[in-house]
């Protein structure tokens, strides 16, 4: 039996993922779901956001829905998501941007880099460890090696080797491993890539580069398709895999009913190509143009719908038949 854990977590994950919830037992009503609490709500009522019980409860699922987490900016509370992250190994970060003309793939290193989490305070400075390590570059190039192939298109290193000596490592490596798949390969500084990739998205098709690179140029990249209510994205591990929007828990808008579903929604789709139902996922990719195309969609698109009606949308156009 296939079993899904389904984390709603803080703010608008708590809209977005009951909605992307209700559009995958839809399609899959013989899928196990059980729900994990974790997040910064659960740290206010026990005073822990996430438990060792709680990792080990997701790593026995196929695949987990995840909505998003909020992360006070503070010394002492580490982000669950990124603790999730690392725990369950889940080192590429998949970010697809797809619009009119163009079809990018951002894969972004999701356990080392800036993120390693080694770092020191003291009163005088703070110190963060950058940590690029052969592994971590060999197994992120080898899945956008993968994916270039796949689509038959170019490959893009995003870096800044022209001042970090651990770009340098992660540039040479990947360019070595392309070259020898024999795959299309450029490389870019990330800051003239951010900016081109927003003038001529059409020149992109897989885009590889370290973590904190690839948050920045993921939510960049959401500009392209109308924002960050858009954008789905995967988190692959060799075990594990956590399907979750790029966008955050939105305390600005939450429990008002208005936020964006589709990039949770589209995240269900990324959940199903993955456990191979490749069919379940188009439907859902075709049910999200067919609803915008009638005009419905929420504040952030220019619209007046809700959530949860964006929401029954999607649901009567998924029950129709093909
Ligand atoms: P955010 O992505 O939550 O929001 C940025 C802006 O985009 C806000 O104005 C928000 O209203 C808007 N927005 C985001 N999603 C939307 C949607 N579905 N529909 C309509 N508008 C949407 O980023 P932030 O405000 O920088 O962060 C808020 C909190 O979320 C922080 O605590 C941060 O750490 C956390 N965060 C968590 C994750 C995660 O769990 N994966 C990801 C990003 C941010
Ligand atoms: C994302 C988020 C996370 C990240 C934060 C909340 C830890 O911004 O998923 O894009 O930086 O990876
Ligand atoms: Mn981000």
């Amino acid at each position: 039996m296939t079993k899904i854990a389904i984390v709603e977590g803080d703010g608008i994950g708590r809209e977005v993922i009951p909605v992307a919830h209700r559009i995958l037992e839809l399609l899959h009503p013989e899928y196990e779901y059980f729900k994990v609490d974790v997040g910064y709500g659960r740290w206010e009522r026990t005073g822990c956001p996430c438990t060792d019980p709680d990792i080990a409860q997701l790593k026995t699922a196929d695949a987990i829905l995840f909505g998003a987490v909020t992360t006070p900016p503070v010394k002492d509370y580490p982000s669950m998501v990124l603790r999730i992250r690392k725990a369950l190994d889940l080192y590429a970060n998949l970010r697809p941007i797809r619009g009119d003309g163009f079809d990018i793939m951002i894969v972004r290193e999701n356990t080392e880099g800036l993120y390693s989490g080694i770092e020191e305070l003291t009163h005088d400075r703070a110190t963060t460890l950058r940590i690029v390590s052969r592994k971590g570059t060999e197994r992120i190039i080898k899945k956008a090696i993968d994916l270039a192939r796949q689509r038959n298109g170019l490959l893009t290193i995003g870096h800044k080797a022209n001042v970090i000596k651990s770009d340098v490592f992660f540039r040479d490596i990947c360019l070595t491993e392309a070259k020898a798949a024999g795959v299309l390969c450029n490389d870019k500084f990330i800051d003239a890539l951010s900016l081109d990739l927003l003038q001529h998205p059409q020149n992109y098709s897989v885009v590889v580069t370290t973590n904190m690179f690839g948050d920045i140029l993921s939510d960049v990249a959401a500009y392209l398709v109308g924002g960050l209510g858009l954008v789905p994205s995967a988190n692959i591990g060799d075990r594990y895999a956590l399907f979750e929007p790029v966008h955050g828990s939105a305390p600005d808008i939450a429990g008002k009913n208005i936020a964006n579903p589709i990039a949770a929604v589209r995240s269900v789709s990324m959940l199903l190509d993955y456990l191979g139902d490749s069919r379940g996922a188009g439907c859902i990719e075709a049910s999200v143009c067919q609803v915008l195309k009638k005009g419905i969609c929420t504040r952030d698109m220019g619209g007046s719908v809700g959530t949860r009606e964006f929401g029954d949308a999607l649901l009567h156009s998924l029950r129709q038949p093909y």
